[in-house]
C-alpha cells in the first residue's frame, strides 16, 4: 500500500470511495463526499491523501485550515477519512492519519481538531480538550 497526495484523476474515485464509506454510518449526514469536493473546488484541501493498492484507491483522508475562536493560526482539521469498506480495519485509516499529521508539523501547524469519536482519535494523541499543540508529546488537538 502507498500513502501519497491525491492526483487530478483520482477526483471521482475519491469521491466513490468517501462515499460508500459513509453510506451506513448512522452519524453520518451523507454530506462528506460533498464537503470534499467542495474543499477542494475552494483551493481549501491544504493535504489531501490517498492510500493506493494495486492500483486502486482504497483509503482517502483530508485536512483543512480551521478559524480557531481565540484567533488562535495555523490551525488545522482532519477529515473526512475515509477507508473502503471492504479494507477497513487493516490499518489503511491509521496510516493515512499519520501520515497527515506528519505533513502538518512539516508545514509548521500548530495544532489539528477533529470532530469523531475519541476511542478512534486518542490513539493519535487527540484529547477531548479545548487546546492541544502538535509536537508536544502528542500529535493532535481538540475533539
Ligand atoms: C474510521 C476509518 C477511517 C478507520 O480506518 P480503518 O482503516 O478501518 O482503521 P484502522 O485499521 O487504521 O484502525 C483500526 C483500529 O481502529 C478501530 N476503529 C476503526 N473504526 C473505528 C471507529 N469508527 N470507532 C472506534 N474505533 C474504530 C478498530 O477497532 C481498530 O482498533 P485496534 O487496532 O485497537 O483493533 C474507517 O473505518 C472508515 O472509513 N469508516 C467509515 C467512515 C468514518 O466513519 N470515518 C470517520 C468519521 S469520524
Amino acid at each position: 500500500m502507498q500513502i501519497r497526495a491525491e492526483r487530478p484523476e483520482e477526483v471521482d474515485e475519491i469521491r466513490s470511495l468517501t462515499t460508500a464509506a459513509f453510506r451506513d454510518m448512522l452519524y453520518s449526514s451523507q454530506t462528506e463526499a460533498a464537503i470534499v469536493d467542495a474543499l477542494r473546488d475552494a483551493g481549501a484541501l491544504t493535504i489531501s491523501l490517498v492510500a493506493v493498492q494495486d492500483g486502486g484507491v482504497v483509503g482517502h483522508v483530508a485536512f483543512s485550515a480551521v478559524t480557531i475562536s481565540d484567533g488562535s493560526n495555523g490551525w488545522y482539521g482532519l477529515g473526512p477519512v475515509s477507508v473502503r469498506p471492504d479494507q477497513q480495519r487493516k490499518g489503511i485509516g491509521q496510516a493515512l492519519i499519520h501520515k497527515g499529521l506528519e505533513l502538518l508539523q512539516h508545514i509548521g501547524a500548530q495544532g489539528c481538531v477533529v470532530l469523531g469519536d475519541p476511542g478512534y482519535y486518542s490513539r493519535f494523541g487527540f484529547r477531548s480538550e479545548l487546546c492541544g499543540k502538535l509536537g508536544d508529546g502528542g500529535s493532535g488537538g481538540v475533539l
